[in-house]
């Protein structure tokens, strides 16, 4: 008897842990997409794949080594080129792949790289990785200080990617993370 109330006890506790979490998640979703005026969305890996399925494909990298930043860059660019014709806007779109890319292979290990056409005609690149995730305590952090890292690095790219582009979504979990951006098409 006694130790089935000891384990209906931890059954209560881990309940509400996992309650307490998500309340606490919620809390950052909304805070974070009020004070973003909704350009960044933190969503659970339930939800992401609402985001991740919707849309065309038009290309796909795998990010294994330093080579396929490159790479990504590089199909990025045949992608944007015909339907961006300024030379900065693509520079800047480049520049948050090869980011993103970047903490794939800095944080996380390997991981992928789509890019889709959404329904609401905007350019969706959605990188993927099996990493360690992100913290979202520290979220806050990598969205409105330049230079937060945890690692000895600058600490810019997450800041520099939400600077950018139109709109920023984020799933992230002990088993990998997903970080997606949206470029409006013009
Ligand atoms: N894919 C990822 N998986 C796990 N953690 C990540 C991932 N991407 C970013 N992070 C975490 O977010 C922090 C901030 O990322 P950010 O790109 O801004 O800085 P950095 O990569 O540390 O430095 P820099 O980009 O300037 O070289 C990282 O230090 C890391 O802890
Ligand atoms: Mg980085």
């Amino acid at each position: 008897m006694a130790k089935f109330k000891a384990k209906v006890n931890r059954n209560i506790i881990s309940c509400r842990k996992k309650q307490q979490r998500e309340a606490i998640f919620k809390v950052y979703k909304d805070v974070i997409y009020a004070v973003t005026q909704g350009k960044f969305l933190l969503v659970n890996v339930h939800e992401i794949y609402c985001y991740t399925d919707e849309g065309v494909k038009l290309a796909a990298v795998n990010i294994f080594t330093n080579k396929d930043v490159g790479l990504a860059r590089q199909i990025t660019r045949q992608v944007v080129k015909d339907v961006f014709p300024e030379y900065d806007k693509i520079q800047k779109i480049l520049l948050c792949v090869s980011e993103a890319a970047t903490n794939i292979l800095k944080h996380a290990g390997p991981g992928q790289l789509i890019i889709k056409k959404t329904s609401d005609d905007s350019l969706r690149f959605i990188f993927n990785d099996h990493g360690p995730g992100i913290d979202i305590e520290y979220l806050p952090s990598m969205l409105f200080y330049k230079g937060f890292s945890t690692k000895t690095s600058l600490g810019y790219g997450f800041n520099l990617i939400y600077s950018i582009v139109d709109k920023m979504i984020l799933s992230s979990s002990p088993n990998g993370t997903t970080v997606a951006f949206d470029i409006i098409l013009e």
